[in-house]
């Protein structure tokens, strides 16, 4: 993976923030900039291609303007979820993101580091709280068997590998959990992502600890905080329902209260 930084600029370099082609075909980019919590705005003039996505324009800026800014991606096509950004306020993934769809009237771009989770460098967000909350929502598969036992027979048309189906295809760009307004008021809630995660692993037959899950995301931060106001499946770059999933958990959550509440 890699994360765009690179060797200072020679200052002897001619200036190259310039755009190379004719004044008009070219578009203002504000680009945040700093470490840690530090932030200033840079301004760049960015020559307009056609099918240009955003993650195009930072990779000019880096290339041409100046080497020293950082991001990250890694596939550039929609898989790895690494390129993830604030684009004119939205979260979204940059490689797949085309400059026309978000410019506006002013053709001018302003391009950020993913809300609520701290700052690297520049457009780099620390991922780190991201991936520990999939830990702690008991994201983790475990499984009823070994390599050398039979393989699972699932059932295509059970309600439990369709509710899988529906949440499998995350690609941990926390697009979702930049969008949430319950993450930025509440440190410990753990998000849309890491809950469908495990709402997943709660319908999948062969995960061993589903008791274990189901307690995680019962505890406080859990599936309860969440308000479904669905801004994570407005923003989902490919059009995952972590609102349902989490819909799902409460459910089973509140269901499994009362099976035990009844069994004392
Ligand atoms: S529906 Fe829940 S998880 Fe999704 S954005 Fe709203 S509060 Fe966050
Ligand atoms: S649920 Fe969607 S937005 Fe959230 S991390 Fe997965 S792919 Fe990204
Ligand atoms: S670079 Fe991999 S999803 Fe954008």
């Amino acid at each position: 993976m890699e994360t765009g930084t690179a060797p200072q600029p020679d200052s002897t370099e001619p200036d190259r923030t310039k755009p190379d082609v004719p004044l008009g075909d070219y578009l203002t980019v504000r680009v945040s900039r700093g470490k840690g919590p530090e932030n200033r705005y840079e301004e760049f003039q960015v020559p307009r291609r056609e099918n240009q996505t955003v993650l195009d324009i930072v990779t000019w800026i880096q290339r041409n303007a100046d080497p020293a800014l950082s991001y990250r991606f890694a596939c550039r096509v929609g898989v790895c979820g690494s390129c993830a950004m604030t684009v004119n306020g939205k979260p979204r993934w940059t490689c797949r993101t085309h400059v026309s769809k978000v410019i506006g009237k002013e053709r001018s771009l302003t391009i950020e580091p993913l809300r609520n989770l701290p700052r690297i460098k520049d457009l780099a967000a620390d991922m780190s709280a991201f991936f520990e909350k999939w830990q702690q929502a008991g994201g983790r598969f475990a499984g009823k068997t070994d390599r050398t036992g039979p393989l699972a027979r699932i059932d295509p048309e059970s309600p439990g590998r369709k509710a899988v189906d529906a949440g499998i295809e995350c690609i941990n760009c926390a697009v979702c959990y930049s969008a949430c307004d319950v993450v930025t008021w509440d440190e410990d809630y753990l998000g849309p992502a890491a809950l469908n995660r495990a709402w997943t692993l709660v319908n999948d037959e062969r995960h061993a600890e589903k008791r274990e899950t189901m307690k995680k995301v019962s505890a406080a931060g859990g599936c309860h905080s969440c308000h479904s106001h669905g801004s994570c499946v407005e923003h989902c770059p490919i059009g995952l329902n972590p609102t349902a999933g989490i819909a799902g958990l409460k459910r089973r959550s509140v269901l499994q209260t009362f099976r035990l509440s009844g069994e004392k």
